[in-house]
């Protein structure tokens, strides 16, 4: 029977539709708006239900208390677990695919490099890197995605390898953009896909990351970013589960990120007041130091009320990770139905974040609704528990040293007929990377 799962059982399964045998309903999920997918499941079943996407039979829930058990409370009963192309690629020593003490120590090493108390240290290093890209915009039309991937790019590595880093980072910039490629693609591996060419760009960066682990090793030179961490832990690593996490931590940083800022620009564009409410935010920090004579520090990163609800309500309203992705490692019994071991279960983070339930208007852009903090489990745009987002500081401070420069010294109008129109490529965006003509407004002698 090749679809026994349909049958695996009489207990009581979630209702839901498994759609079309393999297909699943893949192609309903990937073609419509995911907020219509997932609201007409919901008002179809309720808060659980059942469904098939990328060949895997899956329970997808929508109640805050159902994710907080998935994620928090019962975590130990749900692994996380990605198709085993893209686990391939980053690599499976990678901390997201990890359970118990391995990802435990993992991610103390991780975090330690991303609190506030390090990453504090990086703001200049981000100012230089927002300096150099802001005037290449100039009177030009950019798309901005590829722009902020652009960016966040820089920003990851210089979080991997630190400031004085031996990479060559052209050619690895080169050799990544070509694993980001395949990893969007579909897995098939014959000659001249985008997924066979992944795989040898995969390879090609291991070894590149071999060699300054190598290297690093020799010289007793550890210090410098995430490597320095991972190398110098005292609880030895081995090379590919170095370099495994290396790329997993650019993966997880570059896209997410440069996401959310492309809302952020769409965002400010189309609500005039508040673009210029956050205008004046910006300027009275800028002015202050251009009277101190100074760079920008992570204090005034502190002083930007308005501009960091701008970051949330961007957060939540774009929710450019609908979903995550676990899996039942045994039989389980959830909210009184059955889920078999190895079904895949999704927490909707988007569904939770547009429930007018928790969030009144859900679809209107309004930052003042975090002047109050959200209701419990209720906000989760970097997850919840023990894999939630370690980087949610640094895609803060990063988004935040970018508009500070960008709103304080530029103006951006959005060019294209169809300003209002979604892509999924594969986390939402705006359509065609939502292009932008960019002029300068604040005259340069008073930068
Ligand atoms: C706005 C940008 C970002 C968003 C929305 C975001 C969102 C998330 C979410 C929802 C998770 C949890 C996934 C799950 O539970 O399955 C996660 C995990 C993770 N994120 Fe982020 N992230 C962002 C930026 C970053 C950055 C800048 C970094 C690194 C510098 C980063 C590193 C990670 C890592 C390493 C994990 C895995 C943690 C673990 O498994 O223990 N993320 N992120």
């Amino acid at each position: 029977m090749i679809f026994d799962y349909l049958h695996p059982t009489h207990k009581n399964l979630p209702p839901g539709s498994m759609g079309w045998p393999y297909l699943g309903e893949t192609l309903k999920l990937y073609t419509e708006n995911p907020n219509t997918f997932f609201t007409n499941r919901l008002k179809r079943y309720g808060n659980i239900f059942k469904t098939h996407i990328l060949g895997c039979p899956c329970v997808m829930i929508s109640s805050p208390e159902a994710a907080k058990i998935v994620l928090v409370s019962q975590a130990h009963l749900f692994r996380p677990t990605y198709p085993p192309s893209k686990q391939k690629m980053i690599g499976h020593e990678a901390i997201f695919f990890q359970q118990g003490d391995y990802h435990s120590r993992l991610r103390k090493i991780v975090q330690s490099t991303l609190l506030p108390s390090s990453i504090k240290h990086s703001v200049t290093d981000i100012e230089q890197l927002v300096l150099k890209l802001l005037p290449s915009w100039e009177n030009r039309t950019i798309n901005t995605l590829n722009e902020m991937k652009r960016f966040t790019l820089d920003v990851a590595m210089l979080l991997a390898f630190g400031n004085e880093s031996e990479l060559e980072t052209e050619a690895f910039k080169h050799m990544y953009h070509c694993l980001d490629k395949g990893y969007n693609s579909m897995p098939i591996d014959l000659p001249g896909t985008n997924f066979r060419k992944a795989m040898k760009a995969r390879k090609l960066i291991n070894d590149t990351l071999r060699r300054i682990i190598e290297l690093r090793r020799r010289t007793m030179k550890q210090s410098g970013g995430q490597l320095g961490a991972l190398l110098g832990s005292n609880d030895i690593l081995s090379d590919s589960q170095i370099s495994d996490n290396i790329i997993g931590l650019i993966f997880a940083a570059r896209d997410t990120t440069a996401s959310v800022m492309t809302w952020i620009l769409k965002y400010l564009h189309d609500n005039v007041k508040l673009s210029n409410d956050v205008a004046r935010e910006q300027e009275s920090i800028r002015r202050r130091i251009t009277t101190e004579n100074r760079k920008l520090e992570w204090e005034d990163a502190r002083r930007m009320p308005l501009t960091r609800r701008v970051i949330q309500e961007a957060l939540r309203t774009a929710s450019v990770l609908s979903f995550t992705f676990r899996e039942a490692v045994g039989d389980v019994e959830f909210e009184g139905y059955f889920i078999p071991k190895g079904w895949k279960v999704l927490p909707l983070f988007r569904t939770i974040h547009h429930s007018p339930d928790f969030f009144p208007l859900p679809d209107k852009f309004d930052p003042s609704r975090f002047e109050v903090p959200p209701r419990p489990n209720t906000y989760m745009p970097f997850g919840n528990g023990v894999h939630s987002c370690p980087g949610s500081e640094l895609a803060k401070l990063e988004i935040l040293i970018l508009i500070h420069h960008l709103i304080t010294t530029y103006r951006w109008e959005i060019v294209g007929e169809e300003p209002d129109e979604i892509q999924y490529s594969p986390f939402p965006v705006p359509k065609q990377g939502l292009p932008i003509s960019v002029t300068r407004y604040l005259k340069k002698h008073m930068t």
